[in-house]
């Protein structure tokens, strides 16, 4: 595949991968995106997971027909775009690698092969000229790991921007980009929020037309909506109005107020109402789409005189993300010593701007008349709390 006539992608497809950092579900696979840049001196831009390190190496040759290439680029040390920096150095002995202090010092601890002579290190600003092409360094720390760093090559406007600005997904599945960029952005790298504020204030002061990420598709136009999602996403914003009820339950009873509840949010005129059986969904997803929208309600029935655990589950995984910033509704259920939701409410405590919507809509077991008016509460509470649609 052509960037440019000097930028060429000698990326992979893995659709056999089960699990994405041994966790995410990838149905449509991930791509690990690789580059190289054709001048008087050659560029290769990062490597590739170990499971696809053969086909990287074809599509390599392919590419350079016989030519050496003078330099590794490596923006990031995750596994899934440095595993195969060892079998390239040792293909190509005269090949130098580009990184900064951290990246080296990861080099050494993931590899074991002398390099020490064919590093060049490079910092803030620090600029390598191929010929005709000149990169640029911008560090990225905490753009997922902390040696993270992104490069802009200044005569073509690309920015090669590491695992900013991926997705999910193989490069020929369609797929719509924002809904999986979403869930990979928040679950792998919404933690870090501020340092991704940071690389986009950096990022606004180049003149950019190609974004090159290290997953999923080349973006060459309408820049400013994938800059304006990132800027949403790493700022904690809802995106649009909407409620995600996120809900556990052990033999229908709390499932059924879910259902109530998500019915009576429709007819009161909510648009977007996403409902989740968080024992049968993808929890990535769910949590994507609790960053997604402005409102969440939790409901889950006590256990073991504690929290459903796949509720807890999700809340902790939530708080890992640093969700903040939302309005959440609770649903409690049990049928004696009901604890779950001053639990709940408590780790929602833990979170930033968290603000719980009342009443928290205790069942005793079974949903009676008196939960469905509780339910018609917290219908008004909520939807007198969302932000305009
Ligand atoms: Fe795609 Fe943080 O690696």
């Amino acid at each position: 595949m052509r960037i440019s006539d000097s930028v060429l992608y000698v990326g992979v497809n893995d659709k056999d991968i089960d699990l994405f950092e041994g966790q995410y579900v990838v149905p449509d696979g991930v791509s690990y995106n690789s580059y190289v840049i054709m001048d008087e001196k050659i560029a290769i831009m990062d490597t590739v997971d170990k499971r696809k390190t053969d086909e990287w190496v074809a599509n390599l040759e392919e590419t350079l027909q016989g030519k050496t290439p003078d330099y590794l680029v490596i923006s990031h040390m995750e596994p899934d775009h440095a595993a195969s920096i060892q079998v390239i150095a040792e293909k190509y002995p005269n090949m130098l690698l580009v990184g900064n202090c951290k990246t080296f010092d990861m080099v050494a601890c993931f590899f074991d092969f002398e390099f020490e002579n064919r590093k060049v290190v490079v910092a803030e600003g620090d600029e390598l000229s191929l010929g005709q092409h000149t990169l640029v360094f911008v560090m990225a720390p905490m753009v997922h790991w902390p040696e993270v760093m992104v490069t802009y090559e200044k005569s073509e406007k690309i920015l090669f921007s590491a695992d900013g600005f991926g997705t999910f997904g193989a490069l020929d599945m369609e797929q719509p980009w924002d809904d999986e960029a979403r869930r990979y952005f928040i679950n792998i790298v919404g933690k870090f929020g501020a340092p991704v504020q940071t690389l986009l204030a950096k990022a606004a002061t180049l003149e950019i037309e190609k974004i090159c990420p290290l997953h999923g598709p080349v973006l060459d136009n309408d820049l400013g909506h994938y800059i304006g999602k990132y800027d949403t996403w790493s700022s904690y914003r809802p995106e649009s109005r909407g409620v995600v009820i996120a809900y556990a339950s052990v033999y229908g009873n709390t499932e059924k107020a879910a259902q109530c509840l998500k019915d009576k949010l429709i007819a009161a005129g909510e648009g977007n109402v996403i409902l989740a059986d968080l024992a049968r969904s993808d929890m990535s997803e769910v949590i994507a789409r609790a960053f997604q929208y402005d409102r969440m309600i939790v409901a889950a029935p006590t256990y073991d005189g504690g929290i459903y655990p796949i509720m807890e589950d999700f809340l902790r995984h939530l708080k890992a993300k640093a969700y903040q910033k939302r309005k959440v509704g609770i649903i409690e259920n049990g049928s004696w010593a009901i604890t779950v939701g001053r639990l709940m409410q408590s780790i929602l405590g833990e979170m930033k701007d968290i603000e719980i919507l009342e009443p928290v809509v205790t069942i005793k077991s079974s949903v009676k008349a008196d939960t469905e008016a509780q339910i018609d509460e917290l219908v008004k509470a909520c939807v007198e709390a969302g932000i305009e649609a």
